[in-house]
């Protein structure tokens, strides 16, 4: 099994993310790609279920909270939309081939905000570009280091959590503190190629924009979690189910 070198481990603890280009060979990309294709075109969401996605506090609220569609998806497969999908009837206004999010978020956040863990910093995020990951069409964007305490972040944790409301009222989640103001030249960008994979520090600030480009960006995105002396806050919008308990690794 590959390991990352002391360098790239280094270089992870310091920035809080790492780029493995070529984790996946180009036929794997193609053959994730193709699987994505068969699922978007047996897609079926039904009317009162079109959700757009986003991390904007006000509109995930409206959007996802009133309905479990969002909160019952981790063991599911279920589709989440860019804005100005639909029209106000919830009809598509572009290819529902074309809809489909990013399979990321947009807006500046810490991962450890909605996957939140005591102690802190036990989630990790694996990122794997199924296509090429570009300035144009929404690549990954991160401020180096955000993920311990700097002079730029002094307090370091995270600032906000996003937290399920009691079973039955709606909304059905809601945000404790609030995202701070990002300094938005601290971002770098991060393009990558079909194929690379970018590791994710649950505390690390990351973003990416808006896919305006007429290429899609396809990308498949999961966590792993420190179990061991690690609580899984139960207020957190994902809990395992009894269908789908969260898979252990190594026991
Ligand atoms: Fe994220």
């Amino acid at each position: 099994m590959a390991c990352l070198s002391p360098w790239q481990l280094q270089k992870f603890q310091q920035d809080g993310f790492l780029v493995l280009e070529g984790f996946l060979s180009a036929e794997e990309c193609v053959a994730m790609q193709q699987r994505i294709g068969e699922i978007v075109a047996e897609m079926d969401v039904p009317l009162h279920c079109r959700t757009e996605f986003s991390t904007q506090e006000e509109e995930q609220l409206r959007a996802q909270g009133s309905t479990d569609y969002f909160l019952s998806s981790g063991d599911k497969i279920r589709f989440f939309f860019e804005k100005g999908v639909f029209d106000e009837k919830g009809n598509f206004l572009v290819p529902p081939e074309k809809s489909i999010n990013k399979i990321g978020h947009v807006s500046p956040h810490q991962d450890a905000s909605f996957l939140y863990t005591e102690p802190l910093g036990r989630v990790l995020g694996v990122w794997i570009a199924v296509e090429d990951a570009t300035l144009e069409n929404g690549c990954l964007w991160f401020i180096p280091g955000s993920h311990t305490s700097s002079p730029s972040w002094p307090a370091g944790g995270v600032s906000r959590r996003m937290v399920r409301a009691p079973v039955g009222s709606a909304p059905g989640t809601s945000f404790l503190g609030s995202e701070p103001a990002r300094d938005n030249s601290l971002f770098v960008p991060t393009p990558v190629q079909r194929g690379a994979l970018v590791l994710i520090h649950g505390e690390v600030v990351h973003k990416s924009k808006q896919n305006l480009s007429d290429r899609s960006r396809h990308a498949y995105t999961f966590h792993f979690m420190e179990a061991s002396g690690t609580t899984w806050s139960p207020e957190n919008w994902l809990q395992p189910t009894a269908e789908l308990p969260f898979p252990p690794l190594y026991t």
